[in-house]
């Protein structure tokens, strides 16, 4: 363990109320209090130099697993069934494996919500976290004036685990948008013991290179980078496996970990994708059409993936950068 990390995880929300408030007093002295919106992007851009990292006492509760007697909460078939599927549907849970499913199914509990409700408050304590199962539910933070709309929630995404992750007040507002919600509820221990060990290992492996991740730098949340790495994946491929076929539609996007993928257009190579960060498959995912190319492993190499599913919410905001990038990769070739 990098004990850099382990200094610089807890508590990163704190820190960055901390830093909110200096902003904020500073901004009302200035005489340009003109805009909200320069004011957000300025607290943006110091959270961003925040790492998201993982405390030490996270790592203590992986010890109690042993013992754990998870909360179970009697339900039809067809309630676990929908559970599961909502699960499948969003990311937070995509670590977990078939035992760990049936835990985290057992524990959750069904809450139903009416139109402008709060279900989270910003600044309160927060013990559980919420699957939609359906209905929508808009989320707001307050910088400091106000609050500001920052996304709508659709069955099969989840939120409320910062306050879990990171043992901090909520980070931001839910309430309900439409007439009316149906949530699961996940309590903490089941969530500290089962979910939380799964996130942290992926939000550790992905997050230097998401940090770094050049076609990102327009996402200026880094709540947004902190949660596309539940939405990543690795697989290896051997010299010579075609990763993707010319006439088809990609099921992912894949990202260059390592090793070097020749891009072939009637059975000729055109060129090679090698660099880390370097990423094929958004072709038939961004446009929706077949993609021209086929990919090859020149190699043994290691990719990096995210599931087509998870693309609406994690890329779709730069789609109109994947758009230009897909131009200026391929228009030549086309
Ligand atoms: P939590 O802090 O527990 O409660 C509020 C939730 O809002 C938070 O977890 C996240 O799940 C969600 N959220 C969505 N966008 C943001 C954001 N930009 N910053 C913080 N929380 C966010």
């Amino acid at each position: 363990m990098n004990p850099q990390k382990i200094r610089n995880g807890p508590n990163f929300l704190q820190q960055v109320n901390k830093k909110k408030h200096v902003d904020c007093a500073l901004s009302s002295n200035s005489q340009s209090s003109d805009d909200e919106v320069d004011e957000i992007v300025a607290i943006k851009k110091d959270v961003q130099k925040q790492r998201f990292s993982v405390s030490a006492e996270a790592y203590g509760q992986f010890n109690k697993k042993e013992n754990f007697k998870a909360k179970y909460i009697p339900k039809s078939k067809e309630q676990s069934e929908r559970i599961k599927q909502r699960m499948q549907e969003g990311f937070m849970f995509s670590a977990l494996n078939d035992k760990e499913i049936e835990i985290v199914v057992g524990a959750m509990e069904e809450k139903i919500f009416h139109k402008a409700e709060y279900i989270i408050k910003q600044g309160e304590e927060g013990n559980v976290l919420y699957v939609v199962d359906s209905g929508e539910l808009d989320c707001f933070k307050n910088y400091g004036k106000g609050d500001i709309f920052l996304k709508t929630y659709y069955p099969g995404e989840s939120f409320g685990e910062l306050a879990l992750l990171f043992q901090s007040p909520r980070a931001a507002s839910i309430k309900v948008k439409s007439d009316k919600a149906i949530l699961w509820q996940l309590d903490r221990e089941t969530f500290n013991l089962i979910v939380k060990e799964a996130s942290i290992k992926k939000r550790q492996q992905f997050e230097t290179f998401l940090e770094n991740w050049d076609l990102l730098k327009e996402i200026k949340d880094p709540y947004d980078k902190l949660k596309m790495s539940d939405a990543l994946f690795d697989k290896q491929f051997k010299k010579g496996d075609i990763i993707l076929q010319s006439g088809s539609k990609s099921n992912e996007i894949f990202i260059i970990e390592s090793g070097r993928v020749s891009v072939l257009k009637n059975n000729q190579k055109i060129f090679e994708l090698c660099k880390l960060g370097e990423y094929f498959g958004d072709q038939s995912i961004v446009t929706n059409q077949i993609e021209t190319f086929t990919y090859v492993a020149e190699e043994d190499i290691k990719l990096m993936y995210i599931p087509k599913k998870s693309y609406s919410s994690t890329l779709k905001e730069i789609q109109s950068t994947l758009m230009n990038n897909i131009q200026i990769k391929y228009g030549k070739y086309l």
